[in-house]
């Protein structure tokens, strides 16, 4: 259809039916509608009537083919105008296949996987039915208090945007009308919901709109600049004003400065959540607010279909407004080929073919193995093939390493640790214990462990957070590991056996207690579907750990908020003229973080060069090339991230101390050498000046190469 077409069809619309195309209800509203037009269960609650729904323009949830065929059917019954409605759902990892938790699949800096992942994810949603996915989440984040760390890919803006590129690719192909096996993607939260204050969920946000456009806006509009169809307003304030009213943020910088004219649709009750914001008195108001701020998708409150009818009839919202967003929603419809083929990819015999196959897992397993970070290793990993071994832990055989969002994945599909390590070290090879649960244990469960691991040559731990101690609304205050699981760790070291951690958690943890008192620490997140396979492979050395951090490990919660990418301060701890006392720093703890961005352990390890740069001068139109030379100087082959960081010396504003500006991945055997190639424009090297310019400054910089965002060697350069 075109525009004019839309325009006509909009204009036999009545205003309820116009304005009821804006509400997303979800799944449950569609089996409570009866012949009868009973108003039954949430619908009644919420005020919503029997046309509202017929009228709907989007639906949140389904996974089914056949469920969702039969309710576009009926609804196309019982549309006045034939309109089918959107099906959207949070597949933000996975849909049945889960692949790790994003914070880990960051961890892997391999955009290849990631936009593999994103489009198994969509074909498994579009075969069920799903036309738009809540995803990518691409919220910056440094508090590791805040339990939805693990949706993003850390706290670097560049990677954050690289990915979030991939995740769009992958999400949505080339072409969505054609593609029926792809989706649209909806990138979100829209804007700055990972800097909530003290990491607690939708709490405060208050950031310059410099700090917003230097750190936390670049992914959004990565996302938007691969073509993302949709964006979710933020349940967080913006300098004030809650995402879904700020018409500053959302007509302003989003639509007229960036140019996005898709479909922005609020979190959910995000709109009804204006008046305990405080910036509306009631839900008239609410919907004043959201529709002037181009909100054009209410989720789940019913403000708009309550209220704009009267703001509109009595002229103080033009109409126009409520046409526009009906128009986005009807495009957003038609480059689905809804209106050709509502029911798009849902096809119950594709279910059936591609949903959680062998090539999914595979791929599955594949990502989680490049997303798991070996943080320690003191000659235990890999483990020796004839060691007897104990597996301890409440993740020893459990099937929760899915985490949070993770859509139609079922634990009970889990590749659990237990087994996967019993298939792989052979009879009689292991003995399993849980020692205690995640959170309680029992002195039993405690002896039973200790008996276990006397038996064993070497002990592996299997030790986390449930699933639901991370993800929405799950703040953590204290982020160390549960008390009762960090007595088992004391108990076991004490027996004075090699000790390796196995951790399954959704964001970086205060690791006292647990670094210190074993001799080895692998970092698996939630790894998903495949994750015990991916492990008992790293733990037997099949496979090799490659992953590196993209969110910082704080000593303590004290330090938090703590990354790579931060200024220097006036009084820097450890310059050369530095006082002892007078600098900025904790008199009870370093100002580093206990394992910085970018940092991870192979099996084996490496050397590296000097950098050797083209020139030591730079100029708009003379790049420069960065090289440096890297030998494997182990006895196993691995893969090492070479890390590119630049520091600004002087700038119009504060510079951070690096910037992460590339990196390269580089596949080595024992003994070979290979060269990391970069090249360095004097594009980025701009940054937001005081009056938000984006521009470079002529001066020294520094450039930083090395394994993470820490040890790293240095060159100098001038932009002239
Ligand atoms: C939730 C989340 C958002 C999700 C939405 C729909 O509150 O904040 O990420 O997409 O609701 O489930």
């Amino acid at each position: 259809m075109d525009n004019q077409q839309f325009l006509g069809l909009i204009g036999k619309m009545t205003l309820e039916e116009k304005i009821a195309q804006l509400v997303q209800l979800a799944a449950p509203f569609y089996e409570g509608v009866s012949d009868e037009g009973q108003i039954t269960g949430p619908m009644e609650a919420m005020g919503i009537t029997d046309s509202m729904v017929t009228n709907s323009g989007s639906i949140l949830g389904y996974a089914g083919a056949a469920g969702a065929i039969a309710v576009q059917e009926a609804h196309l019954k019982k549309n006045p105008h034939g309109i089918p409605l959107l099906f959207m759902a949070d597949i933000v990892h996975g849909f049945r296949t889960i692949f790790p938790v994003p914070l880990a699949i960051g961890c892997s800096w391999d955009l290849e996987l990631a936009e593999k992942s994103s489009e198994i994810a969509a074909r498994e949603a579009a075969v069920s039915g799903i036309h738009v996915t809540f995803a990518p989440m691409v919220d910056l984040v440094r508090d590791p208090r805040w339990g939805r760390v693990m949706e993003s890919t850390g706290e670097d803006p560049y990677l954050n945007s690289l990915f979030a590129r991939a995740f769009v690719r992958g999400t949505q192909g080339d072409n969505l009308k054609e593609e029926v096996e792809r989706v649209a993607a909806c990138v979100k939260h829209f804007a700055a919901y990972g800097a909530a204050e003290a990491g607690r969920d939708y709490n405060t946000v208050d950031l310059s709109e410099r700090q917003m456009r230097e750190y936390y806006l670049p992914a959004y509009k990565a996302a938007l600049d691969e073509g993302c169809e949709m964006v979710m307003t933020s349940f967080n304030t913006v300098d004030g004003i809650p995402a879904s009213a700020n018409e500053k943020l959302m007509r302003g910088l989003l639509r007229e400065e960036w140019g996005f004219d898709g479909v922005l649709i609020s979190d959910w009750g995000a709109v009804k959540e204006l008046i305990p914001h405080g910036v509306a008195e009631d839900e008239r108001e609410a919907a004043y607010r959201a529709i002037r701020a181009g909100v054009d998708i209410e989720m789940m409150t019913a403000c708009y279909v309550h209220e704009l009818p009267e703001l509109v009839r009595s002229g103080r919202v033009d109409e126009a407004l409520v046409d526009e967003a009906v128009l986005r929603i009807l495009q957003l419809k038609d480059k689905l080929g809804l209106f050709e083929n509502p029911h798009r990819g849902a096809n119950p015999e594709r279910e059936a073919e591609v949903i959680f196959s062998r090539e999914h897992r595979d791929a599955a397993y594949e990502l989680a193995v490049k997303s798991t970070v070996l943080l320690k290793n003191e000659g235990v990993l890999p483990l020796r093939p004839e060691a007897k071994a104990a597996l301890i832990g409440p993740f020893a055989s459990s099937g929760d390493i899915l985490g949070p969002w993770s859509w139609d994945g079922r634990k009970e599909d889990a590749v659990k640790l237990d087994r996967a390590l019993a298939e792989r070290l052979g009879e009689g090879r292991l003995t399993v214990a849980e020692g205690c649960g995640v959170e309680s244990g029992t002195e039993e469960q405690l002896q039973e462990a200790l008996a276990a691991a006397g038996g064993a040559d070497v002990i592996v731990l299997a030790l986390g957070e449930d699933s639901d101690m991370s993800g929405e609304a799950g703040s953590r205050s204290d982020i160390r590991l549960p008390q009762v699981q960090l007595d088992l760790i004391a108990r076991i070291a004490e027996l004075g056996k090699p000790v390796a951690a196995v951790l399954f958690n959704g964001r970086p943890l205060d690791l006292h207690g647990v670094y210190d008192r074993v001799d080895a620490v692998v970092e698996a997140w939630f790894p998903g579907s495949e994750g015990g396979a991916a492990i008992a492979d790293i733990l037997i050395g099949a496979a090799d750990p490659s992953a590196r951090l993209t969110m910082s490990f704080p000593h303590s919660v004290g330090q938090v908020p703590v990354y790579y990418n931060h200024y220097n301060t006036g009084r820097p701890q450890g310059a050369p003229d530095a006082q002892v006392r007078y600098v900025s720093q904790y008199l009870d703890a370093p100002n580093e973080p206990l394992l910085p961005f970018g940092f991870g352990l192979s099996y084996t390890t490496f050397e590296y060069g000097a950098p050797a740069l083209s020139s030591d001068e730079m100029t708009a139109e003379s790049p420069i090339t960065i090289t440096v030379d890297v030998t494997n100087t182990g006895a196993r082959a691995g893969i090492e991230t070479v890390q590119l960081y630049v520091r600004d010396v002087a700038g119009e504003v504060v510079r951070p101390v690096r910037e992460l500006k590339g990196y390269a991945k580089l596949e080595l055997a024992p003994g070979e050498r290979g060269t990391a190639v970069f090249t360095l424009s004097e594009e980025q090297l701009r940054y937001h000046h005081s009056d938000l310019s984006f521009k470079s400054d002529p001066g020294r910089f520094e450039i930083f190469v090395g394994p993470n965002s820490r040890d790293t060697s240095n060159a100098s350069f001038k932009l002239i």
